[in-house]
């Protein structure tokens, strides 16, 4: 358990307070006009991944980064005209767009949970601020634990994150008090992906397209799917002794007698966070058509163990 320490954003002496935090790896609960947003920043993975343990999620499913406008935006995403049209539109607020991730974008791969997309927003209120100060973008999932309902006030974050954070910045209540709308501009229609406070009428009028719904309104997280972090080779788990012609992904110190192609290590230390950060990045490296047999390492279940030991059983799924 860590204190965790309340900062009133009163002023700008404040806002600076919480960016340099961010950018020393801290997590801050940070208010926006939706919820409170648990922030970290997004190109550190190790601050990535806490956010996931904090959160007690059990799955890496992919996180918002929240941005300053367009111009940051441009930086992680390509913006086609009607991804322009949207944000000019609705941002600042809350729309978060689903847009292509530009292969040399600065954030680390658990926040876009491996995936060629990335979730972007332009928030308001107090996160918009520290921001500015800030000049990266923060991924910021909702400041509660996984399963509870989101916060709208810093004491709510309290009740399930105190002594898990390092601190919250407290900027009175969040006015929407639901999360935001999540759309991915298509060719020729916006695919709803998650209602929020934007409406479908609303973004149907700024751009005289169709919004379709994704089966159902429940959000589909495409990392659900059951094998779509699977590289091109069979993934073994589990595996203490690899096959020398196997690929091997290691965590904690790896024996004399160990025999394998390649090793990428995810841990020499044994340490979760620091493995869940490196996690896609091994699947990835290990992704090649040369490459035929992958083992993995046993991952303890425990902690962020439990999200790791989730996504390596969807890359060793049968397709
Ligand atoms: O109002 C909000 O959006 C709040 C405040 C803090 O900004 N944030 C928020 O973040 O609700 P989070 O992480 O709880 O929700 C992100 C959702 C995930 O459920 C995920 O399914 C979806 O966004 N998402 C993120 N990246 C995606 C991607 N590349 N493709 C499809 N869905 C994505
Ligand atoms: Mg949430």
């Amino acid at each position: 358990m860590i204190e965790t320490q309340t900062i009133r954003l009163a002023d700008e002496a404040a806002e600076r307070d919480v960016a340099e935090r961010l950018a020393r790896g801290e997590l801050v609960a940070v208010p926006t006009e939706t919820v409170y947003g648990l922030a970290g920043d997004a190109a550190d993975g190790k601050a990535v991944a806490r956010i996931f343990e904090a959160k007690g999620r059990p799955r890496f499913n992919p996180l918002i980064a929240h941005v300053t406008g367009r111009a940051m935006a441009e930086r992680y995403a390509e913006v086609d005209p009607l991804a322009a049209r949207l944000i000019e539109r609705f941002w600042p607020g809350p729309l978060t767009l689903v847009l292509p991730l530009r292969p040399d974008a600065p954030l680390h791969p658990l926040v876009t949970a491996g995936l060629p997309t990335v979730a972007l927003r332009s928030p308001q209120g107090g996160m918009a601020r520290v921001l500015a100060h800030l000049g990266r973008p923060v991924a910021a999932p909702s400041a509660n634990r996984s399963g509870r309902v989101s916060p709208t006030t810093a004491a709510h974050v309290l009740r399930t994150l105190g002594g898990r954070i390092e601190a919250v910045a407290d900027g009175g209540a969040a006015t929407h008090g639901i999360e935001s709308t999540i759309v991915q501009p298509c060719a020729d229609h916006v695919l709803l992906l998650r209602p929020g406070s934007v409406t479908a009428a609303e973004i149907e009028a700024a751009t005289g397209l169709a919004v379709r719904r994704h089966d159902g309104a429940a959000i589909v997280a495409p990392g659900q799917m059951r094998s779509h972090y699977a590289p091109h080779g069979r993934v073994r788990l589990a595996v203490a002794e690899p096959e020398p012609d196997e690929h091997y992904i290691a965590f904690g110190p790896l024996a004399d007698e160990t025999r394998a192609r390649a090793v990428y290590q995810l841990s020499e230390t044994g340490d979760l966070r620091e493995a869940a950060s490196r996690l896609f990045a091994a699947l990835s490296a290990f992704d090649a058509p040369d490459i035929d047999r992958i083992a993995v390492a046993p991952i303890p279940a425990e902690g962020l163990g439990e999200a790791i030991n989730d996504r390596l059983a969807r890359a060793a799924a049968d397709r």
